[in-house]
C-alpha cells in the first residue's frame, strides 16, 4: 500500500511537469484527487483493511494527500506566474515606475509654422491655401518663368501626368502637372480668386528633385506672403519683413536687403539676417528669404492694372527658421521621427 501511495506522488509530480495552463492542471488533479482519482480509489479501499491496520492506513493516506496537495499548489502558482509574465510581455520590468501620461504633441515644424503665421495675423494677413499638385501654368508660366528656365528642368522638378483631369482648375493650356516647387503658385491662385487689396500668408509643403543631405530635402515647407494694394512700396516690404523677423528672432535682429533675381518680382532681393543673441547668427549675415515687388507682368497675367495696383511678395523656408530657432544642424531630423528629437522640441515655440 505504501508503495502504491509513493507511486501516486511520483505520478502527480511527473504529470504536472508538462502542464502549461490551468485547464490541464485541473485535469491532472481530477485523475488523482477527483471522485474517480487514483488516491480516492485507494481511500475507498479502507473497508477491506483489517480493523487494527486502519489507523496506520488512514495516517499514511492523509500524509500522502497533504504531500500531493502541496505539489499541486506550487505547480498552480508557477503556472499563474508564467501566464502573468506572458500577459505583460517579456521585456516589461514590472518594478519600473509607470510611464508619464504622454498624450502626443505637435511636430516642431507645425509649431514653427504656427508661430510664423501668428505674427503675420497681427498685421492683418490671412491664411490662404492651395494644392500641392499644380499645373505648370500656376507654378511657372503665370509667375513669368520662361519655358527654358532651369527650375523647370526635369532634374529639378517632379513632373507627373494625372489620371483624371481636375475640372475645377482654370487651366490656360494643355500641360503636365508638377508637385509645386515653391508656394509662389498660391500668389496666382489668390489673385484669381480675390480682388485686391489682398494680404495673404500661405504656408505649405513643396517638393524639389533634390538629393537629400544635411540642408536639402526633396520635401520641405515654405511660407509665401503676398501684399497687393494701391501704392505699396519697397518701404512697406522692408517694414513688414523687419517686424516679422524681429518678432520671430528677437528685437536685436538686424536685416538687410541684397539685390537678387526672381522671374516674378522686380526688383528682387534676398533678405539677410544677423542677430547677436542667436548662436551662429552672432558674427555673420545669413540668408533667410527671397522677396521683391510683384512684377507688373504677373499682375497683367491675372488681369490687374499695374498702373493701379502694386505689391510685394516673399517666400521663406519653414525648416530653415526652425533650424535657426533651435540650433538644429541637419534637416533630416524633421522627417526621421526619432522620438527623442520630437519630444525634446515638443513645447510650442
Ligand atoms: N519662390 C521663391 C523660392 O522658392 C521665393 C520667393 C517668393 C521670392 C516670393 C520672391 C517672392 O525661392
Amino acid at each position: 500500500m505504501e508503495k502504491n501511495l509513493q507511486a501516486i506522488v511520483e505520478e502527480a509530480a511527473k504529470n504536472l511537469d508538462s502542464v502549461a495552463n490551468r485547464a490541464d492542471w485541473d485535469n491532472v488533479k481530477a485523475t488523482i484527487l477527483g471522485p474517480n482519482g487514483s488516491l480516492t480509489q485507494i481511500a475507498k479501499g479502507i473497508g477491506g483493511i483489517p480493523k487494527e491496520d486502519r489507523p496506520a492506513f488512514g495516517q499514511a493516506l492523509n500524509r500522502t494527500k497533504k504531500e500531493i496537495e502541496e505539489i499541486f499548489k506550487s505547480s498552480l502558482t508557477s503556472i499563474e506566474q508564467k501566464a502573468d509574465l506572458e500577459a505583460l510581455g517579456t521585456e516589461v520590468d514590472p518594478t519600473l515606475p509607470p510611464p508619464a501620461n504622454f498624450t502626443g504633441g505637435t511636430h516642431p515644424l507645425t509649431n514653427t509654422r504656427r508661430k510664423m503665421v501668428s505674427i503675420f495675423r497681427k498685421i492683418g494677413f490671412t491664411v490662404a491655401e492651395a494644392t500641392e499638385a499644380e499645373t505648370e501654368w500656376f507654378c511657372f508660366d503665370a509667375l513669368n518663368t520662361p519655358e527654358d528656365h532651369p527650375a523647370r528642368d526635369e532634374q529639378d522638378t517632379l513632373f507627373f501626368t494625372p489620371e483624371a483631369k481636375w475640372n475645377n482648375i482654370k487651366q490656360k493650356k494643355e500641360e503636365a502637372y508638377v508637385l509645386r516647387t515653391h508656394t509662389s503658385s498660391v500668389q496666382i491662385r489668390s489673385l484669381l480668386r480675390e480682388k485686391p487689396p489682398l494680404r495673404i500668408i500661405a504656408p505649405g509643403r513643396c517638393f524639389r528633385r533634390d538629393t537629400v543631405d544635411a540642408t536639402h530635402s526633396a520635401n520641405f515647407h515654405q511660407t509665401e506672403g503676398l501684399y497687393v494694394d494701391r501704392k505699396v512700396t519697397i518701404k512697406d516690404l522692408k517694414g513688414v519683413l523687419d517686424f516679422f523677423l524681429k518678432e520671430l528672432f528677437g528685437d536685436q535682429v538686424e536685416t538687410r536687403l541684397r539685390p537678387s533675381f526672381f522671374p516674378f518680382t522686380e526688383p528682387s532681393f534676398e533678405v539677410d539676417l544677423r542677430a547677436p543673441n542667436i548662436g551662429k547668427l552672432s558674427d555673420q549675415w545669413i540668408e533667410i528669404m527671397g522677396c521683391g515687388m510683384v512684377d507688373p507682368k504677373v499682375l497683367g497675367l491675372v488681369e490687374l492694372d499695374p498702373e493701379e495696383w502694386t505689391g510685394f511678395a516673399f517666400g521663406i523656408g519653414i525648416e530653415r527658421v526652425a533650424m535657426i530657432l533651435h540650433g538644429i544642424d541637419d534637416i533630416r531630423h524633421f522627417y526621421n521621427n526619432d522620438f527623442r528629437f520630437l519630444t525634446q522640441l515638443n513645447q510650442p515655440t
